[in-house]
């Protein structure tokens, strides 16, 4: 084949593609592929007198680049104007709550069907709300349970506008000692006090975030805690009881059960620490399998321990201004990270990976 024929072939393809209508895909084969066209043509390059072989090789290698270049702007002009109405759709991301803020919604609804009101109070707060006014004097070694992180004041004698002349007002809840990041949501039992005039009836739920000096698989520096503080005349401990059980058969399901153990607390008398049986082992601490028996590994003794609770100390309820030979209450506080990670299925071993911001965690909530 003269060099001549070659060129007039080569301009041939060249309008016969520009014509074409069908899809990037088709076209690639058709033209590109291993039996295209082009190679068609190519082979034909062994006809091509010796001398004129390497301008011919040339011109088969612009058309192959040619070729190309033009394919990838067909697919763009074939796209916008063909749509197939029968691809499945692209899903929108959708997020959700995260799992934390998705038990405070649950705990409480759980708690306002029976008739608590959900209250929020200060994260940064006064030693005396946090520790004082809970019968917790300054310097006792009771405080060193909560390791508190305290927050200093700025002073205010280095601010620049500050005149000497004229010094600044205390703020009346200046008398409160010092500021400390709330280390529990019992800051707000005699908060709760003081908003309703120390005027019982009380039924109070406080869920906020706490901060501790402590980080591990089952610590974080900044948590939930949600508190319970109901007061009026003669409520006992099996109010307290009552209550503990309706929460359990609601949020985890009516086969659990509470259970109390004496502890201390400076803020309640008698105080307990509260327990929740296990959904594993049904509270026995034993896991059947066929005729042998072994240690549940969830709980090991049957039960989880979730927080603490008791009847409201006669000083507490002074400290909010009512009369204790008159009223008396009860309270408890949790932690919601754990209570939350106990139920059934959600084995979470490091309570940290719910504040990693890893989507992989999260998406499966
Ligand atoms: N505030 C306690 C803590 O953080 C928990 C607690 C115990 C709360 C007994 C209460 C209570 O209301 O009565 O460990």
């Amino acid at each position: 084949m003269k060099i001549k024929n070659l060129k007039t072939k080569i301009k041939n393809l060249k309008r016969q593609f520009e014509q074409e209508t069908a899809d990037r895909q088709a076209l690639n084969i058709k033209y590109l592929g291993k039996k295209g066209l082009f190679n068609q043509l190519a082979k034909e390059i062994k006809t091509v007198p010796a001398a004129d072989r390497k301008q011919a090789g040339k011109l088969l290698n612009q058309l192959k680049q040619e070729l190309t270049a033009q394919l990838r702007q067909k697919q763009t002009k074939t796209q916008s104007s063909w749509i197939d109405l029968t691809i499945p759709g692209k899903k929108p991301k959708v997020g959700h709550l995260h799992p934390i803020s998705q038990a405070m919604t649950e705990i409480t609804q759980i708690f306002t069907e029976i008739g608590f009101t959900r209250v929020r109070y200060p994260e940064v707060d006064w030693d005396w709300y946090a520790f004082e006014s809970l019968n917790m004097p300054p310097d006792h070694p009771a405080r060193d349970e909560w390791e508190t992180f305290f927050v200093d004041l700025p002073d205010t004698t280095k601010d620049i506008a500050y005149d000497p002349a004229k010094p600044r007002k205390r703020h009346p809840d200046q008398a409160g000692g010092q500021l400390v990041l709330t280390p529990h949501t019992s800051n707000g039992q005699v908060r709760e006090m003081e908003r309703l005039n120390s005027q019982p009836p009380i039924r109070m739920i406080n869920i906020a975030r706490c901060y501790r000096r402590q980080q591990d698989a089952t610590h974080t520096q900044m948590f939930h805690q949600f508190e319970g503080l109901v007061v009026d005349q003669g409520i006992n401990i099996q109010h307290l009881k009552g209550t503990l059980d309706y929460f359990a058969h609601q949020f985890y399901g009516p086969g659990c059960q509470s259970r109390l153990r004496p502890f201390h607390f400076r803020f309640t008398e008698p105080s307990f620490e509260v327990d929740f049986s296990c959904h594993l082992c049904q509270g026995t601490g034993q896991i059947k399998k066929g005729k042998k028996s072994t240690k549940c590994r969830f709980c090991k003794s049957g039960w989880h321990e979730v927080g603490g609770a008791g009847m409201v100390h006669p000083n507490v309820l002074q400290a909010g201004g009512i009369d204790p030979d008159k009223y008396t209450g009860f309270a408890f506080g949790w932690g919601i990270e754990r209570t939350y990670t106990l139920r059934k299925g959600l084995n979470i071993d490091d309570i940290r990976l719910l504040y990693s911001a890893d989507l992989r965690f999260l998406q499966q909530f």
